[in-house]
């Protein structure tokens, strides 16, 4: 591939180095993944390759507002500490001058690393006008060429009927035959979202498929940032739908996910079941990985496009976490979800109570912090007799709290952080309905720096929100209307050094 010397890819590259590592260790997260400077979107490129995980992500290194889209990069060993790598993807070409957007990535036959993304160029500065075409750049893991025969897709690749400013967040995957694959996101006139299969032999030249499966009208308009890959024996589709009515106690986020499970018919998905991915307030556009351990890991943008307005009087030197990789896996037919077992060499300090009997509020000693775990089983203290209400109330100082609560009786699960201290907090509450089990429920809470995520009833159903709240506030609290029986176990999380 001809190498040529892309200014806009070096000048991010030393404005990132000088600008990054003005940000100290403390004000940002420990586990989760902040963009090197300025602001970051969806996971990218999330992949294994030569010995390491690699993220790449939507990143503007110059502010901590959503502008031309760079690809940011890190690499991990255990998916909880990233090192930084030099930004992958600068917009510097006429077909990505708009932005490189979001996308993935696979490893070709002789070693080198391919990542297939969305170039944006808009026409004459038309808003409405943003041509989105899938193209490819390859690297060694560190640097990467962009193929001089891009874009590999355009609209020439698109069926009829569909819009060429709404096709892009190619996901890539290798077949058994050692071909490619790749679903893409596109777009009726009607609005709504299609998903696009391609084929490659080799990664470079692509053959359209047909359509995988489209959106009847159920989940929002546009799908982004579909995947697609087998796990636990079925064929799985996620997507983040924009522009979603809530449906119950499902899918209020506006830019939602959902999990689709189906059979395949012939070429095309069938969907059979749904489900929301995440129940809390920040989650989109996830990405899986399999792990060399076979494991399907998963990893979301903990921020949605309805919750990150800025407000301008919030100062901070990045914007944008990733969630915790999660494991994925089936069980009674429904998706369920584990922080990365990985992070359980990270704990320390356990503090344990059991049979703790609230009736009241409560603070136990030892029971605080901001970047803990902690588990927690809740039952009725007299079978007979179920209680009202349990809330645990954490990022607590004299000011500032956020809340979680369960209200057996209407069976749903409620976080809010209304009075967390952060203006960009206004969407600031979540119910998720939960299995009813007579009062009887597990909460498995990872709480870092600025995030907290329950794991409910061993990782059913997942709840995730962004918490800005100073990390002087350390206190958590127990409070229940109604006698409540609690176990909980805590260990603080400690970062390597
Ligand atoms: C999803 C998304 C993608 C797009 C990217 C742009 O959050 O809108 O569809 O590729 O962000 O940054």
């Amino acid at each position: 591939m001809k190498k040529t010397v892309n200014h806009s890819l070096l000048f991010a590259r030393a404005y990132e180095q000088a600008e990054g590592g003005k940000i100290p260790r403390e004000s940002r997260p420990v586990f989760h993944l902040t963009p090197l400077t300025g602001w970051m979107n969806d996971p990218n490129g999330f992949c294994y390759y030569h010995g390491q995980y690699h993220l790449f992500y939507q990143y503007n290194p110059y502010d901590t507002e959503w502008d031309a889209m760079h690809w940011g990069h890190a690499v991990s060993h255990d998916l909880l500490h990233w090192t930084y790598l030099p930004a992958a993807l600068a917009p510097d070409a006429p077909y990505d001058s708009f932005g490189c957007f979001s996308g993935s990535a696979a490893e070709l036959p002789d070693g080198r690393h391919l990542l297939m993304y969305t170039g944006v160029r808009q026409e004459g500065g038309d808003k409405s006008r943003e041509f989105q075409t899938q193209c490819i750049a390859v690297g060694d893991g560190t640097d990467y060429q962009k193929y001089e025969k891009n874009p590999v897709l355009d609209s020439n690749a698109l069926p009829e009927g569909l819009s060429p400013y709404d096709f892009r967040d190619p996901k890539i995957w290798r077949t058994e035959n050692g071909a490619y694959r790749c679903v893409v996101g596109a777009r009726r006139e009607d609005k709504r979202g299609v998903l696009l299969q391609y084929e490659s032999r080799d990664g470079f030249e692509w053959r359209y498929v047909g359509v995988l499966a489209e959106n009847d009208g159920r989940f929002g308009l546009m799908w982004e940032c579909p995947d697609f890959f087998p796990l636990d024996g079925k064929h799985v589709l996620f997507v983040s739908p924009q522009d979603m009515l809530p449906e119950d106690f499902e899918y209020h986020n506006g830019n939602g996910t959902v999990c689709l499970t189906g059979r395949m018919d012939g070429d095309r998905f069938v969907e059979e079941n749904n489900q929301a991915i995440d129940y809390g307030i920040d989650f989109y556009a996830p990405q899986t990985i399999l792990t060399p351990d076979g494991r399907r890991v998963m990893i979301g943008w903990m921020q949605n496009w309805d919750t990150c307005k800025t407000t301008g009087y919030e100062e901070r030197p990045w914007f944008g976490q990733m969630s915790l990789p999660r494991e994925l896996f089936f069980r009674n037919g429904r998706l369920y979800q584990q922080p990365v077992r990985e992070l359980a060499q990270y704990r320390s300090g356990k503090v344990e109570y059991r049979d703790v009997l609230l009736d009241g509020e409560k603070s136990l000693e030892g029971i605080e912090g901001r970047v803990v775990e902690l588990d927690i089983h809740l039952r009725c203290a007299d079978p007979d007799t179920p209680y009202q209400k349990f809330i645990m109330k954490f990022a607590q100082n004299e000011k500032y709290h956020s809340v979680l609560s369960y209200r057996p009786y209407e069976s749903w699960l409620q976080i809010d952080r209304k009075f967390s201290g952060s203006r960009r907090a206004y969407i600031h509450q979540r119910r998720c309905l939960v299995s009813d089990q007579r009062g009887e429920i597990r909460l498995h809470v990872i709480l870092d720096r600025f995030s907290m995520e329950v794991f409910i009833n061993d990782g059913e159903q997942v709840m995730t929100a962004t918490i800005l709240t100073g990390s002087d506030a350390r206190k958590i609290s127990f409070e229940a209307d109604g006698q409540v029986m609690m176990d909980v176990t805590k260990y603080s999380l400690i970062e390597k050094e």
